[in-house]
């Protein structure tokens, strides 16, 4: 399966993100290399509770910055957070249950909507706290 490359579109600013965000990106491409190579369900098992604990753990921190910034659009993005780890946490409980399966389509699924997420909403937030900084500088 493709996949993610690291690239400028996906770099906020915000280096504590930047970092999270790159370490999803490698968690999901250790996903992507288990699943092609087609190893032991558990292993991939392991991997996917990474990848939701630690998207837990990131969500939390944007939201962190979002409320000690008085971010005005906070609640809108802790919604789309809420789904995205919604939709990870069903796959965790039902990928060892054999009720789905780690297909090509459920994966570009994923991917679209985790780092469409980055590329539209975490921007937004990011050039908020960007600013406030610059103008706080100047
Ligand atoms: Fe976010
Ligand atoms: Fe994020």
């Amino acid at each position: 399966m493709t996949k993610l490359s690291w690239n400028s579109f996906y770099q906020t600013g915000v280096e504590i993100i930047d970092k999270e965000h790159q370490k999803m990106f490698e968690i999901v491409n250790d996903i992507l290399t288990k699943v092609d190579e087609g190893v032991d369900k558990t292993q991939i098992q392991e991997v996917w509770n990474q990848l939701v604990s630690i998207t837990e753990s990131h969500f939390l921190h944007e939201e962190k910055m979002m409320v000690e910034h008085r971010y005005p659009d906070v609640s809108e993005h802790e919604v789309e957070h809420e789904n995205l780890l919604s939709e990870l946490k069903e796959i965790q409980f039902r990928y060892p249950m054999d009720q789905i399966t780690l297909n090509e389509h459920l994966i570009e699924v994923l991917k679209k909507w985790l780092f469409t997420h980055i590329l539209n909403s975490d921007i937004k937030f990011t050039d908020f706290l960007n600013l406030e900084t610059e103008e706080k500088q100047s």
